[in-house]
Formats: C-alpha cells, structure tokens, sequence
C-alpha cells in the first residue's frame, strides 16, 4: 500500500502515508512494512500462485475507520478472518477496533511466522484475544460456526478467490457475513453471492459489503464514504 501511494497520491501524500504506517508499526510492535513475494514457503500443492496477489501491508488508518464503522456488538461477537494475512497488520488493526477472537489465513509458511512474531506486543497487551495463525491455502479454510468479518486486503483474485467466497456464501446462510474488502479487484465475484454493498470507500478504494440471515434488516451506512487521509 505503501509504495503504491507513493506511485498514485503523489509524493507529499504518498510520504505521509509512509510515515503513518511506520508510526503504526512501531507503536503495535510490528515490522510490517517490506513487501514479499508470496512464493517464500509454500508447500501447498494445490496453491494456485497465478491468482495470489504479493505482500504488501494495509493502510491501518483506512482499515481502522472501515472496521469502526461495524457495530460493538459484532466486534465483540463475530470472529475476524484475514484472509492472506500477510505479517498481521490487518491482524493488529482487528485487535483494535474490538474483536476479540481473530484468525489469520496465510498460505506462505515464512509470512505466518513473522506474523506470529509480530503479534507478539498485541498479545502481551490483549491478554483476553484470541489470535491464531492458520499456514493454509485460503480455499481450504473453514470458518467457524457464527457471526463471522471477513477481511481482505485484495489477497488473490480469480478461482481463488471465488472458491473462498462461495464458502463465505454458504457460511452466510446460517450466520451473518460482513465483508471488508481493500482494494476490492474481485468485487463481482461478492455481488454475484447476494452479498451487498453497505458502504464504499473513495473513489471505490474499499468495500464493506454484507450478506446472511438478519441482512435485510441492518442498518445500511452511509454510501460513498470520502476518505480522508490526513486522519
Ligand atoms: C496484499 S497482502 C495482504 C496483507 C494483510 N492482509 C494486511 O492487511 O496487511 C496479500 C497476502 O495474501 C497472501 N495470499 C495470497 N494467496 C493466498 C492464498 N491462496 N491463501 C492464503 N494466503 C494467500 C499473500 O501471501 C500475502 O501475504
């Protein structure tokens, strides 16, 4: 995200947005901000690299005002899913905004365990969380029973990416679904599942989407949310 900024907000925002996120990594404890190829240990056979997306860590202000727009009540009741979890910036962000049984999907073996590592300081300081890593293909990762946030920060696209929403479908028939979804490459593949769209970032830069059983009758959020950076 970082080094995309740079690239699409030109240099002023894009150092701005640089520094946040160091500043974000340094006060939670994390070395979060190098990229990686996704290619480093994996072991999964059945991996499908073409459609998985390399590791670059989520703008945490974004992903903090997106997930606070959730009610108190699903944050602490829901569990949060980051699926490609990265080094557990997403994670560390999830932790904040109130949720308090977390699980992150990675499917490379040596990005889960800078992940492990990184949450070391989230775990000292939320004793009461519950985070666990999962080193899997996210098409092979079954959810929990109940209320589940979904959270992805555009992790793969294609079959990958239909195969673990088609079981967030079917997760969604018995419980409710929320969905963040950052740089939302794969947004079709949502909407062609019944999920809806409850709020859109900017100029589409992220999507909170929704879909299960008490759908109908949630409150919508305010569309076309503006972001602003400075926050
Ligand atoms: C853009 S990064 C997202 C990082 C993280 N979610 C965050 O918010 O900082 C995408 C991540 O998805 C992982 N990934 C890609 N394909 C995957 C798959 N099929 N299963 C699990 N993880 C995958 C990559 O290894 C990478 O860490």
């Amino acid at each position: 995200m970082a080094f995309s900024a740079v690239r699409q907000q030109g240099f002023a925002a894009g150092v701005g947005q640089v520094a946040s996120e160091v500043v974000f990594d340094r006060r939670h404890g994390l070395a979060a901000f190098l990229p990686r190829e996704v290619s480093d240990g994996v072991d999964d056979p059945t991996f499908r690299i073409a459609d998985a997306v390399q590791y670059q860590g989520v703008d945490p202000r974004l992903a903090l005002r997106i997930l606070e727009m959730l009610p108190m009540e699903t944050r602490s009741n829901a569990t949060f899913v980051d699926y490609g979890c990265g080094k557990a910036r997403g994670l560390a962000v999830g932790i904040l905004a109130g949720f308090r049984r977390l699980v992150g999907v990675e499917v490379s073996r040596e990005l889960a365990a800078l992940a492990d590592r990184n949450l070391a300081v989230m775990r000292r300081r939320n004793p009461g969380v519950d985070v666990q890593i999962h080193v899997m293909d996210a098409t092979r990762y079954q959810p929990p029973e109940g209320p589940l946030v979904a959270f992805l920060y555009n992790p793969f696209v294609g079959l990958t990416l239909e195969r673990v929403v088609q079981r967030l479908e079917q997760h969604a028939t018995h419980h409710p679904v929320w969905v963040v979804y950052i740089n939302p490459r794969g947004r079709s593949a949502f909407l062609n599942r019944g999920f809806r769209e409850r709020s859109i970032f900017g100029s589409s830069e992220a999507l909170l989407l929704q879909s299960g059983p008490e759908c109908e009758n949630m409150e919508t959020f305010g569309m076309r949310e503006t972001l602003d950076k400075g926050r």
